[in-house]
């Protein structure tokens, strides 16, 4: 029997706290990715108190390649039988603007965190995840560019890390590698990541988190997966 223990980044708050609470509430030990020493604790706290089996937090900066080799090694000397990877930590970039005032910076850190510190981490677990035969999941918007919704900085990136999801996916099934990526688009969530808007159709971290687990603990294999956590309805 296959170990169950996640490790999900930005897991101190928002989406990836409500993962990582519905993880430990069906079972997984769960690792906390954080950056900050006191935002891990106090979510290691609550997640206690809430009966989450939590193993420890891993510092991890995805701006910082050393932070992220150094937390790959972490993982790999503390907790050897990992077996999911939930690749959650994310920015906006600035959303209040076109391309044209998109300012190159924006542009630069909102890919370095969301796609190549993202990656980084992931190249850096897959030797791991493979021999565990274990999955990894992406938390990311569709590449679609919407007419309503589509600040560049920030779909840009989740473009990348949609690639990057997809490109993985064929070379581990063209290769037989035992490991799984896939992709979800959680759906509007109010988290600080949109400054806790919260519209008519915006979900709660609790529903998600829950949905999230449940989609993980649902027994099929979702390699090369694109999962639209709320399907879009089309109307004929
Ligand atoms: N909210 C939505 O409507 C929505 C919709 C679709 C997809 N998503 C995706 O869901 C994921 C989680 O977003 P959220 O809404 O839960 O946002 P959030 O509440 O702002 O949480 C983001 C998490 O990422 C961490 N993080 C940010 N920058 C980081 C860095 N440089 N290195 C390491 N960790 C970093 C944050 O840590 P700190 O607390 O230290 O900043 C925090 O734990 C993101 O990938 C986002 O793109 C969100």
């Amino acid at each position: 029997m296959k170990e169950k223990i996640a490790f999900v980044t930005g897991a101190n708050k928002g989406i990836g706290y409500g993962i990582a609470k519905h993880l430990g509430l069906s079972g997984w030990k769960v690792i906390i990715g954080a950056r900050d020493e006191k935002r891990a604790e106090s979510a290691i706290s609550e997640l206690k108190q809430e009966g989450v089996n939590v193993l420890g937090w891993v510092n991890l900066e995805l701006r910082s390649i050393d932070s992220i080799e150094q937390a790959a090694k972490e993982i790999a000397n503390k907790y050897a039988g990992l077996t999911l990877l939930v690749n959650n930590a994310g920015i906006p970039g600035n959303m209040g603007v076109d391309s044209l005032h998109t300012e190159l910076s924006d542009i630069k850190e909102t890919l370095d965190v969301n796609f190549v510190g993202t990656f980084a981490l992931t190249k850096a677990l897959m030797p791991l995840l493979t021999k565990n035969e274990g999955r990894i999941m992406n938390v990311t918007v569709p590449s679609e560019i919407s007419p309503y919704w589509h600040p560049l900085a920030y779909v840009a990136s989740k473009a990348a890390q949609n690639a990057m999801m997809g490109v993985m996916a064929i070379e581990c099934q063209q290769s037989n590698t035992p490991l799984e990526v896939f992709s979800v688009h959680p759906g509007p969530t109010t988290t600080d990541l949109n400054g806790n808007m919260s519209l008519p159709g915006f979900h709660d971290i609790e529903t998600v988190g829950k949905k999230m687990a449940e989609l993980i603990n649902d027994g099929k294999n979702h390699q090369g997966e694109f999962i639209e956590l709320y399907p879009i309805v089309k109307e004929d």
